[in-house]
């Protein structure tokens, strides 16, 4: 299931513990089927936004819109159209892996063998298949963060929230979890997720945003990012006049035909090698995201 266009919309979200302001004037809005990363660094905001947005937190002023649903006075009214992955493991470590999705089913109010199903799904497209029937206290880290994401989506939420689903875990474990959120991504559930790496939101993400002191002061595409940030354009023009001198292309012309020129030909050929830079880095990217997460 999908939802049309802005499912998450938040509009001047203020949030203060005591004297600290967590959220000041967050604005943020995602589109349907998008995902959307949230990076910033400690304290910054982003587990109060993700907990406000689905619910489990009041926000002090500000509008919240989820699915189409005005959440703003009745916070919990999209609930069964959500899916939450906090930041920390918060299944029941005395009961198994099936036993925690099939828990978790139960509370959506899921049919007991369509409990058993779906759970028995999740756990072999997780790769916990082996790890079914042992205790969830006796996974290790990467397995508890799988099943933690298998029980948010148990119920086939058209969204999804993801606090840091890959901190504090191996480097392997990371990159199986940020393909099963990218299969969640194509299979088009709008997620939005946050973490700290910066790699991690440039590979996975269709937008990202920087949130720095309960705002959000920049939103970029990925295409943004791995191209048009203003601190790199002076590179670019290094390595082109490193890469090609000005006089070598207006040599070989004057050798050939005896002309010159008034914009040498090292320009046009600055040019195209710009453009076939720009077409094999995107081409790179792309397949990054798709085969290499
Ligand atoms: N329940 C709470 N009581 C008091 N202060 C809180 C509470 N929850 C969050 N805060 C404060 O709000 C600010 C934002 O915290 P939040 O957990 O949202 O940051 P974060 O960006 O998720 O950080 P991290 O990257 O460390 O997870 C911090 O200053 C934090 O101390
Ligand atoms: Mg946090």
């Amino acid at each position: 299931m999908t939802v049309g266009p802005a499912a998450i919309l938040a509009q001047g979200i203020v949030k203060r513990f005591g004297k600290i302001v967590a959220l000041n004037g967050l604005n943020l809005e995602v589109q349907g089927g998008e995902l959307f990363g949230l990076l910033g660094p400690n304290g910054a905001g982003k587990t109060t936004t993700i907990n406000i947005l689905s619910g489990l937190v009041r926000p002090d002023q500000g509008k919240i819109v989820v699915a189409g649903i005005d959440c703003t006075r009745r916070p919990r009214s999209a609930q069964h159209l959500i899916g939450i992955v906090p930041d920390e493991n918060n299944l029941y470590p005395e009961l198994t892996g099936l036993a925690n999705l099939c828990f978790c089913a139960a509370l959506y109010g899921i049919p007991k063998q369509e409990r058993i199903e779906r759970a028995e799904r999740l756990l072999a497209d997780f790769g916990l298949k082996e790890a079914a029937h042992r205790r969830f206290g006796e996974y290790s880290k990467g397995m508890k963060r799988k099943l933690t994401i298998a029980a948010g989506i148990i119920h086939q939420p058209p969204i999804l929230f993801l606090d840091e689903p890959t901190t504090g875990i191996d480097v392997q474990s990371a990159r199986h979890i940020r393909q099963l959120i990218a299969e969640l991504h194509r299979a088009g559930i709008t997620i939005l997720l946050t973490t700290h790496y910066i790699e991690e939101a440039q590979r996975l993400c269709d937008r990202i945003g920087f949130i720095v002191a309960g705002r959000i002061v920049r939103t970029d595409t990925f295409l943004c990012g791995l191209f048009f940030p203003v601190q790199r354009l002076p590179l670019w023009l290094r390595f082109l006049s490193f890469a090609l001198p000005p006089t070598y292309g207006a040599d070989m012309l004057h050798q050939a035909t005896g002309q010159t020129r008034l914009l040498p030909l090292s320009f046009d050929l600055s040019i195209l090698i710009l453009f076939g830079l720009g077409l094999f880095l995107l081409s790179l990217h792309t397949i990054n995201r798709r085969w290499i997460i």
